[in-house]
């Protein structure tokens, strides 16, 4: 039992996505899309359904607290109300093709179907979240897919422990084929950062290079401490991000996706994620209102 109990706790802080995003946009050093908290199918007191029909357009909805591609779900919100949901995660493709959906009711079953049954399409075991956590999601606005040569890029740059402190080691690139790109692990080849960005930008691609290290390292300095005061031991963790391009100047965008943790140990005892919280909010590096 307390086994089961240490690894509840381990998956509700640094990996959880609120709390990650909440970081970034308060330090501001990469783009990230609107995002918020549902609990079951609700954000707030406001059904999902409901905020999603007054917000039409492509939205990705995840498990908040961390899922290797598991239930990551593409909603398109048409301008009619009618919500299609795809995912690249075979259980969940799975259950959304043979759930028995009620045509009056225009995809708000299949919504509530998604963020509330999870148990019953999830391999527990291989997915590792209790059942709390299963059904808390995290909404985000869909980060666009730009391409090129048929392949959008996800960049991560991975950081490394070593007895001098936290390095970075350099980073490697998912590049993803899958139409709705809702990826999961499989879903994807590796190839080199300026491989990926070579494709994109050409004999141009040294600069993006440099402002991706240069974003990464900055956001790795702001991370490390908080980490460190909250009793977090982290041994590595990757800074997740998809390549586009600048509408505007035709340059590298890198909006922000996630921070990947692995091998990471927390004391036993206290709420860890509250503790995080507020380690971040009274660290030198949060910003001051
Ligand atoms: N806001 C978004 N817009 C577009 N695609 C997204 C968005 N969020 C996630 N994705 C896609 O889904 C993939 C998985 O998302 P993410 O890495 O956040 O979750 P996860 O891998 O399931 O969780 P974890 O890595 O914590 O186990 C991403 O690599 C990306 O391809
Ligand atoms: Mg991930």
């Amino acid at each position: 039992m307390s086994f089961s109990h240490e690894r509840d706790t381990e998956k509700v802080f640094v990996r959880d996505k609120h709390w990650q995003r909440q970081f970034v946009a308060d330090t501001g050093l990469l783009p990230q899309p609107v995002f918020a908290v549902v609990d079951g199918d609700r954000i707030g007191n406001v059904d999902l359904s409901a905020f999603l029909r007054r917000n039409p357009g492509a939205w990705i909805l995840k498990p908040r607290f961390g899922s290797n591609g598991f239930c990551v779900t593409r909603i398109v919100v048409h301008p009619d109300g009618r919500m299609t949901l795809a995912s690249d995660c075979p259980d969940t493709a799975q259950y959304l093709d043979e759930f028995p959906c009620d045509p009056d009711l225009r995809g708000g079953d299949l919504v509530t179907a998604i963020t509330t049954r999870r148990e019953r399409f999830a391999d527990r075991a291989r997915v590792g979240m209790s059942e709390r956590q299963l059904n808390q999601s995290i909404l985000e606005r869909e980060i666009r897919q730009d391409r090129a040569d048929g392949s959008m890029c996800e960049p991560r740059v991975v950081v490394q422990r070593t007895p001098s402190g936290f390095r970075t080691l350099g980073a490697i690139c998912k590049r993803i084929d899958s139409p709705i790109g809702a990826s999961v692990a499989r879903d994807y080849r590796e190839e080199s950062l300026d491989v990926s960005l070579r494709r994109f930008f050409g004999d141009r691609f040294g600069h993006a290079r440099d402002e991706l290290f240069g974003t990464a390292d900055r956001l790795r300095e702001m991370l490390v401490p908080v980490l460190e005061a909250s009793g977090t031991r982290v041994h590595q963790f990757g800074i997740d991000c998809r390549l586009c391009i600048d509408p505007r100047t035709g340059g590298a965008e890198f909006p922000f996706i996630e921070f990947q943790f692995a091998n990471v140990s927390v004391p036993k005892s206290g709420d860890h994620f509250s503790e995080l919280r507020s380690w971040w909010r009274l660290s030198p590096f949060a910003p001051r209102k």
